[in-house]
């Protein structure tokens, strides 16, 4: 592993200030196109700004091309990016951040030339120190439950108490305070916001509210 170019302090500033915005990020997939703008409507209307859409379906860079004309207040981030290709089309759309559920030397080589900012799923120390090496500071810890849960981050902050995370992967209304009372966590990310079946049944009202509880319980 060569480093030639570090991540710029800068791209840290900007995942500080969206992360700022939500202590919860709801993890979105979106299987009708057309749900896209209704589903992140009432998710900002609740008072959850911060969004995360994963590029699991077809219809996922449209979703977002969407929502980003929409939703002009909210943050779209783009999740699920495996590869520096689905980086670049993330940027293509206007990803306001890059989301990757695990992180590879080519991702960690792209993101440091990218105007968009990147948040690098790692779930062990070792995977930490490598985007550690390239100037990075924020992460996903991700499957944050099955990989040791809040006791594996506060293990991390022992040795580098700079880097701080967003968990995803498990987050339920009921743990999610545990991790959020860490100070090496910044906000939690997670499903449970927009159950299948609330969005098959288009019950956006009540996607609105479960977004209010959640934006209410863990505020800042
Ligand atoms: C993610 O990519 O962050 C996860 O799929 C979200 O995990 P969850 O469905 O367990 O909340």
């Amino acid at each position: 592993m060569t480093i030639d170019k570090q991540l710029p302090s800068t791209r840290t500033a900007e995942l500080d200030s969206i992360c700022l915005k939500a202590e919860v990020i709801p993890v979105i997939t979106i299987e009708r196109l057309e749900d896209a703008v209704p589903l992140g409507r009432a998710l900002v209307e609740g008072g959850l700004t911060v969004l995360e859409i994963t590029l699991r379906t077809d219809c996922a860079l449209d979703a977002i091309k969407r929502m980003k004309e929409a939703l002009p207040g909210a943050s779209i981030g783009v999740g699920t990016v495996l590869t520096p290709a689905q980086y670049r089309q993330a940027e293509q759309v206007g990803a306001d951040f890059v989301v990757t559920p695990g992180a590879t030397e080519a991702l960690y080589r792209y993101g440091v030339e990218s105007p968009v900012p990147m948040l690098p799923g790692v779930s062990t120390i070792s995977e930490l120190m490598t985007g550690w090496q390239y100037g990075y500071r924020r992460f996903k810890f991700f499957p944050a439950e099955s990989s040791g849960g809040a006791k594996a981050i506060k293990a991390f902050g022992a040795p580098i108490p700079e880097a701080r995370f967003c968990p995803t992967g498990g987050i339920t209304v009921d743990n999610a305070e545990s991790y959020l009372s860490l100070p090496n966590v910044m906000c939690v990310g997670g499903s449970w916001l927009t159950p299948k079946a609330m969005v098959d049944a288009e019950d956006w009202d009540g996607i609105r509210e479960l977004a209010r509880q959640a934006a209410e319980r863990f505020h800042h």
